[in-house]
């Protein structure tokens, strides 16, 4: 019994049949790629993706996924009757929690959103999550995952990186929104026993990201000889992970991380901005035969700068590594360059997800409310 408890505590997913997870936001980029990848590595596993579908999500990203493996039910994470007839029914091993609204640009725009969801819906799901616990009698092999960002510490100077124990500080509408929700999450696992993990994960880019980021953006601009803006001088430094590194990692957590702990997950590649951007363009001139004189670096514009810009993110990956044994596989460059011919051999994907309301932001963000900068 002693021993059992042990290897449970381990890795209690493994040891059942077919473990039922579900994963909210599974329709968004990262949940779409942890979705697919959790399929791939664990064969037995079973997937219930709950998303309500907002403008970042798509259900058909998972549209050839085997239904014998996977269910999609559309919804709200802070719709809490239909979250706890969801767990009456499936009765998961885990819950992983990506839904949220996830982008910096559009919580200066329209703050509330990211209250209402990352905030007062996350407490909602918690709630149903909670009490279906409870009613279940505690089982101990149940796990919360929430999947957060390194944004909630914040901006670094030019030295330093965030642990697990840096103070929160978060500068915009979105990381105070994540901030509020990671806060929750750890109060449940402190005040009711809740078996709760979370994640603070670096910048993601990979295959399935929304074109309102940078990468993704960028690499659309430059096809389609577009500007390419760059807010302020483009010095501003992220610490870039490819996603599949990230699902790996939470893949990870999930299995083997410890309930009331918080790991952080960094790619350990620092980059400006500017650097990105120029290494985008070199990669694409190369693909479309674009020569020197044509290079699309002279598309880079110098726009005036997202206010509350955080300057630098750098994680220290160290926690994962020694405790859960997970690092990086993918090197920035590779990956980098497979995110790029993704991109060009999904054309359709691209078109599909960039509707009329995708036209309405980029007219909003880069319009006459972004003037461009004299710093050129
Ligand atoms: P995304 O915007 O691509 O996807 C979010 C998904 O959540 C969408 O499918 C959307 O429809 C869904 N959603 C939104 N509100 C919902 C609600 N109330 N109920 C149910 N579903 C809802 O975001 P992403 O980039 O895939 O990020 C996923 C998570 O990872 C977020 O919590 C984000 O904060 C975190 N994160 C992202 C990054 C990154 O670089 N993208 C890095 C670290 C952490
Ligand atoms: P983004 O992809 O929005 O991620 P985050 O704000 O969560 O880090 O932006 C990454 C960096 O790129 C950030 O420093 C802002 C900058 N950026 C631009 O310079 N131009 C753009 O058009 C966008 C979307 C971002």
């Amino acid at each position: 019994m002693g021993g059992m408890m042990e290897k449970k505590a381990i890795n209690p997913l493994l040891e059942q049949q077919m473990p039922t997870i579900i994963v909210t936001g599974g329709a968004g980029f990262i949940g779409t790629n942890f979705i697919r990848h959790l399929l791939d590595i664990r064969p037995g596993w079973r997937i219930v993706n709950l998303d309500a579908l907002t403008y970042a999500g798509n259900a058909a990203n998972l549209a050839d996924v085997a239904p014998a493996r996977y269910r999609f039910v559309r919804g709200d994470i802070g719709d809490e009757t239909l979250v706890r007839g969801l767990l009456a029914e499936e009765r998961p091993q885990a819950v992983v929690n990506f839904a949220a609204e996830s982008h910096v640009d559009r919580s200066i725009v329209g703050p509330l959103a990211f209250v209402e969801t990352n905030v007062l819906a996350t407490a909602r799901l918690l709630l149903a999550c909670r009490n279906d616990w409870e009613e279940k009698g505690r089982p101990a092999d149940f796990r919360f995952l929430h999947v957060s960002t390194d944004e909630v510490f914040g901006s670094l100077g030019p030295e330093g990186y965030f642990t697990e124990t840096t103070a929160y500080d978060p500068s915009s509408p979105y990381s105070a929104s994540k901030a509020a929700s990671d806060h929750l999450v750890r109060a449940w696992q402190r005040t009711y026993g809740f078996p709760a993990l979370v994640t603070n994960c670096s910048n993601n880019y990979g295959p399935y990201q929304f074109p309102e980021k940078l990468i993704p953006l960028m690499i659309l601009n430059i096809v389609e000889e577009k500007e390419l803006p760059v807010y302020g001088d483009g010095r501003n430094v992220r610490d870039w992970l490819y996603v599949i590194d990230h699902c790996e990692a939470l893949a990870t957590v999930l299995e083997k991380g410890v309930p009331g702990e918080t790991y952080n997950i960094g790619g350990g590649a620092e980059r400006a901005n500017i650097d990105v951007v120029h290494q985008l363009c070199d990669l694409l001139d190369e693909r479309l035969g674009r020569g020197p004189d044509r290079s699309s670096r002279s598309l880079i514009r110098h726009v005036s700068d997202r206010p509350g810009h955080d300057r630098r993110y750098a994680i220290d990956a160290g926690k994962i590594q020694r405790e859960l044994g997970w690092r990086p596989r993918f090197a920035f460059e590779q990956a980098l360059a497979a995110t790029v011919d993704w991109y060009l051999a999904h054309g359709p994907w691209v078109d599909s997800v960039r509707s009329g309301e995708y036209r309405k932001w980029i007219d909003l963000n880069y319009g006459a409310t972004r003037a461009r900068a004299d710093i050129n």
